[in-house]
This record gives structure tokens, C-alpha cells and sequence, in this order.
């Protein structure tokens, strides 16, 4: 009665990987529990976590082919847009889809955008998110996820699909992005590590407070329906400034590195894996996450099923 914050199901999204090279399900081995998926298992997944009441998936697709101009992140074809396709076939409204807007992903290089000799250039790169986002809703899509830490990626994704008859879907902006080191296992998961330098020309400085305002300010302006924190544990102070401050829809992101410390401090014996998440998560929704993307909704669910029983 006297507790004042309350985890649900319904805070949560939880991440997909989808690979277009594999035929069946692989776990990521630095994020036990963590699969990719090839598209044609997808249902079996997204049945399960209807089952588990997790209301929202953020899909990530991992294409079997690179190249310098993320050419595989847009087509009908490509592995985002047929895994949409299907989940969205089958599942309709019983699962909210989310799908992550970037290139890295799309790469050979392993940068969020476009690339000349060593440098990310952030403007012609707008271009090809607005299409990326484009081609995600036409495939059912409800909501896109800007993640690269473009200027100005909000507005010009908000437009391109305003320019489709869109105006419906909605985005989610990865706002208050930091270069963390904490993204290392999706690197892994998402087979995004980059061949040269690192993402501090487009990602947040840590030591940074004003900026990431200013750049959840923007965003907010630019028409983002959802603000998100990333990563959350090393960053409450931002999620409670951003929450306070502006009092929208606010998003925290409980990254890879986040989700696999506890897993592998669990393994040695070290904490007790399952109360250690659970109070992890409980502080991100304290701090003022409305929405809480994490690793962790499936053993979320099933634990506080098994407490309620
Ligand atoms: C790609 C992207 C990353 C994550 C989400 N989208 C990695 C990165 O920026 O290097 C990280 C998620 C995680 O670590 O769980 N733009
Ligand atoms: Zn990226």
C-alpha cells in the first residue's frame, strides 16, 4: 500500500534482433537469453511475448549485406521491412512494433551515417533516415526510433512521412544519446561495430548535463512524441531532469552492457542476479521513466507472475 513507484508489463518494450542470415534462433553470447531471430521465427517469439503481456517490441534488423551506402536499410525486401510485415500480418494490434532508425546497422563501415574519409556527415544522412522511416511504416510499423544522434533527424523523418500521408506514426526519439562503453554487447548482437574512431562526434560527451537538454529540447520541437535517455542506470540524473523539465513521454533505454553486467556478476555467483535487475528497473521507472526498454522485460514478467501467484 505504501509503495510509491510500481514496475508493470506495460512499462516495458523489448528489444528483437532480426537476422537476415541465419535459420534459426541464435543467442548472443554476451546477453544469455538474448536471441537473434531469422524472420520466419519471429511469430513464435512475438506469441510469447503477447503471452507475457509485453505490450511494444523495438525491432533491429541485421542485413546480409554492408555496403557505403546502407542501400539494404530501405528496400520492400529488406529484412526490417518483411519482418514488419509479418508480425504486423499476424499480430496486428496485440503487439505495438517499434522499429530503430539508423544505418550502422546497414554499414560496412559501422557508422550512423554517411561517411566521407573518416568524418559522418550529418546532413546528407538525414535524407536516407527520412526513407528508412518511410519504408518501416508502409511495411505496418507503428512508431519509428531515430537512434543515430542526427541533427536534425526528427524534423526530417517527422516530414518525409508527413509527405506520405503518414502523419500517424509516431516517434521515438534517442534524444539524450552518450557515447557510452556500455553498448558493447549490441555491437555484438547487432553486428554494428565500426572500422575506424568511435561515435563522440554524434554522440552525447557523458560529462554533459546543458547539452543533452538542449538536444531533448530540439527534439521535443522537431515533433518527437517520445523522448528517450540512453543508456539509464549511469544516466538517472538526466531521466529525472528530462522528466521534470519538460513532463512528456519520457523513455529510458537499459542498454546491452547494462543487462549483461548483472547477468555475468549472476554467473560467478557474485549477486543475486534476479533481485539486483528487478532494483535496477525499479530505480529507472523512479527516476521518472514512463517507458522502460530493456533486455529484461521477459524475466520481468515471469518473475512478478510467480510473486502474484
Ligand atoms: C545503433 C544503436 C545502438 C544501440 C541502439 N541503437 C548502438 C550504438 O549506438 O553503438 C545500443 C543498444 C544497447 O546497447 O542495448 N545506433
Ligand atoms: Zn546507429
Amino acid at each position: 500500500m505504501l509503495a510509491e513507484t510500481e514496475l508493470n508489463i506495460s512499462d516495458f518494450v523489448y528489444p528483437l534482433f532480426v537476422d537476415e542470415s541465419i535459420q534459426s534462433p541464435v543467442e548472443v553470447p554476451s546477453m544469455p537469453g538474448v536471441h537473434r531471430f531469422p524472420v520466419d521465427s519471429l511469430i513464435g517469439e512475438v506469441s510469447d511475448l503477447c503471452e507475457l503481456g509485453i505490450p511494444a517490441v523495438i525491432l533491429f534488423g541485421i542485413p546480409s549485406q554492408k555496403d557505403g551506402t546502407g542501400a539494404h536499410a530501405w528496400g520492400h525486401g529488406d529484412v526490417v521491412q518483411r519482418a514488419v510485415r509479418k508480425v504486423k500480418h499476424e499480430f496486428d494490434d496485440e503487439i505495438y512494433v517499434i522499429t530503430d532508425v539508423c544505418l550502422c546497422e546497414y554499414m560496412d563501415h559501422g557508422h550512423c551515417g554517411i561517411v566521407e574519409g573518416e568524418q559522418v556527415l550529418n546532413d546528407p544522412t538525414l535524407e536516407l533516415l527520412g526513407r528508412i522511416a518511410v519504408s518501416h511504416v508502409e511495411a505496418g510499423s507503428d512508431m519509428v526510433a531515430p537512434s543515430g544522434m542526427m541533427d536534425g533527424m526528427v524534423r526530417a523523418i517527422r516530414s518525409s512521412l508527413d509527405g506520405e500521408g503518414y502523419s500517424d506514426a509516431g516517434i521515438m526519439s534517442y534524444a539524450a544519446k552518450y557515447a557510452s562503453s556500455l553498448y558493447g554487447p549490441f555491437r555484438d548482437a547487432a553486428d554494428s561495430g565500426y572500422a575506424f574512431g568511435d561515435r563522440s562526434s554524434y554522440q552525447m560527451n557523458p560529462a554533459n548535463v546543458d547539452e543533452a537538454l538542449r538536444e531533448v529540447e530540439l527534439d521535443i520541437g522537431e515533433g518527437a512524441d517520445i523522448v528517450m535517455v540512453k543508456p539509464a542506470l549511469t544516466y538517472l540524473d538526466m531521466l529525472y531532469r528530462v522528466k521534470e523539465r519538460f513532463r512528456v513521454p519520457t523513455a529510458a533505454y537499459h542498454v546491452s552492457g547494462e543487462y549483461s553486467m548483472v547477468k555475468a556478476a549472476e554467473r560467478l555467483g557474485w549477486i543475486d542476479g534476479e533481485r539486483v535487475m528487478h532494483e535496477v528497473l525499479l530505480s529507472i521507472k523512479r527516476a521518472g521513466a514512463d517507458i522502460i526498454i530493456s533486455y529484461a522485460a521477459k524475466e520481468f514478467s515471469k518473475l512478478s507472475r510467480e510473486e502474484s501467484v
